[in-house]
């Protein structure tokens, strides 16, 4: 009879050894050890093991290999004695440095660097056909550059199938299929051009999409917020929906809509994506910002910020600076202090409060402050008022109706082809008015004549 074999209930995890620099007059976002502590959780979110990690503080990056030839020998002595089989750097590597370290750190060692580890939880994470696109793009263009060695290195190292955004050999997490081991620079620059052509026919599509959503008139408010912050866990008490929640960075990809009643019969469409993270790789938000952009579009922000965590103000601030890059930093924003169940100290977060604009503290997880946030909410969308007057010429017959259902008309006078309405509109509302508006200083001359 043949022997039956056994496999053990989940596959061993890869052993990974971290490493952090801090290049003075560099600092980032985070102290160097709290950006380790994140690329540990990114590590794990990967489904890697931890094994240890070591820090360098330098002038400035080591030309060859970023870090010092003598901390190099020092990492290839941890490596070994921790049994390592993947090092990650905290900090994304030059096509240069990824070359030179693979040399010196020799074949058995696999060497990844944050970004590669951020796409490739992308890679596991996208579900929807323009995100995996997206990831598969973003892949490609880190690759690229960085083959010659690399590539060979990955596709060699690669665990077989993984989805079609997994299958660029990402970090070998997810690695290519046998076909693509063979690939070469020609074939994937042409992949990169039809990939792009995909994306404009989805994007088309979506784009249809959201026009028919804007139409609606139904506002829109998006969820921004750093990585396991809370954002589908408090967008899920506001719709009283189901949205995919997971103890684990980057569990939303895509873009999630869903209808959220607000006091006093108001309605409204809140949309959850992608969290943001700090050291966000550039070639990601170029892949995602179409999908970015859907927030840029939107009537109101509500900033989720996770109030229990040491870094939150960092968090807020790493946000922040990404809405800035996708020009988003001018929609109004509310922000919900969340997680505050987790507080020692619950007096903590009315104290943090004056430090975030338009605040509320909330625990999504115990539906504390849901309500108020529900209230703060309907005032946000429906009770900021803007003064304004405009001049509409007859055939914007929709913008005057809009004005009369939703804006405070004060003043309304019937010229030749056109109509002139002073009021006040939502401030969500007046964007829509672009081109229209008459400046006080316009009002005088029309006078004069
Ligand atoms: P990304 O998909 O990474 O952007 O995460 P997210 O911001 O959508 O966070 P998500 O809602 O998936 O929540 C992340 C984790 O935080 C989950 O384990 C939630 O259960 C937990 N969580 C969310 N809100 C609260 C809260 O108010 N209190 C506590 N204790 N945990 C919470």
């Amino acid at each position: 009879m043949a022997k039956k074999e056994t496999y053990p209930a989940t596959p061993p995890r890869e052993r990974a050894f971290l490493v952090g620099v801090e290049i003075s007059g560099e600092e980032g976002l985070l102290p160097l050890n709290d950006s380790l502590d994140e690329l540990a959780l990114l590590a794990e979110t990967a489904g890697l093991e931890v094994v240890g990690e070591i820090t360098q503080k330098l002038k400035r990056p080591n030309a060859k290999t970023f870090i010092g030839a003598g901390k190099v020998n020092e990492l290839k002595a941890l490596a070994e004695d921790t049994l390592t089989q993947v090092v990650i750097f905290d900090d994304e590597l030059s096509p240069r440095h990824q070359r030179e370290l693979e040399k010196q750190l020799g074949e058995n060692l696999r060497l990844l660097d944050r970004t590669s580890l951020i796409l490739d939880i992308f890679a596991q994470h996208a579900k929807t056909r323009e995100g995996m696109l997206q990831v598969e793009l973003a892949q490609y263009e880190y690759y690229l550059p960085r083959l010659t060695r690399a590539w060979t290195h990955l596709a060699r190292q690669g665990g077989g199938g993984g989805g079609r955004a997994g299958g660029v050999g990402g970090v070998g997490l997810r690695g290519p299929g046998e076909t693509q081991l063979e690939v070469d620079r020609r074939v994937i620059g042409k992949r990169i051009s039809r990939i792009k052509e995909d994306l404009e026919k989805v994007r088309a599509h979506r784009s249809r999409h959201r026009d028919k959503r804007k139409k609606s008139q139904m506002p829109i408010v998006a969820l921004v917020g750093y990585t396991n912050a809370g954002k589908s866990t408090l967008l899920n008490q506001l719709a009283e929906s189901d949205v995919y929640v997971a103890d684990q960075l980057f569990a939303t990809l895509d873009p999630t809509t869903r209808r959220v009643d607000l006091p006093g019969g108001y309605k409204s469409l809140f949309t959850d994506t992608v969290g943001f993270i700090q050291k966000l790789p550039t070639t990601l938000i170029a892949a995602f910002r179409a999908t970015l952009e859907e927030i840029a579009d939107a009537d109101l922000l509500l900033h989720v910020v996770d109030i229990s965590h040491p870094n939150a103000l960092n968090h807020f601030e790493a946000v922040e600076e990404t809405l800035g890059e996708i020009n988003a930093d001018h929609i109004p924003i509310i922000t919900a202090l969340n997680k505050i169940d987790l507080l020692e100290d619950p007096e903590k977060a009315n104290t943090t409060l004056e430090n975030y604009p338009r605040a509320i503290a909330v625990s999504a997880k115990d539906k504390i402050g849901i309500k108020e946030l529900r209230e703060l909410l309907k005032k946000g969308l429906y009770e900021t008022y803007t003064a304004i007057t405009v001049r509409l010429p007859y055939q914007e017959g929709n913008l005057l109706s809009i004005f009369h259902e939703s804006g405070k008309i004060e003043r309304i006078e019937h010229e030749r082809g056109s109509t002139l309405i002073q009021g006040r509109l939502p401030g969500r509302l007046v964007a829509k008015f672009d081109g229209w508006e008459v400046l006080p200083e316009d009002e005088l001359r029309d006078e004069e004549i």
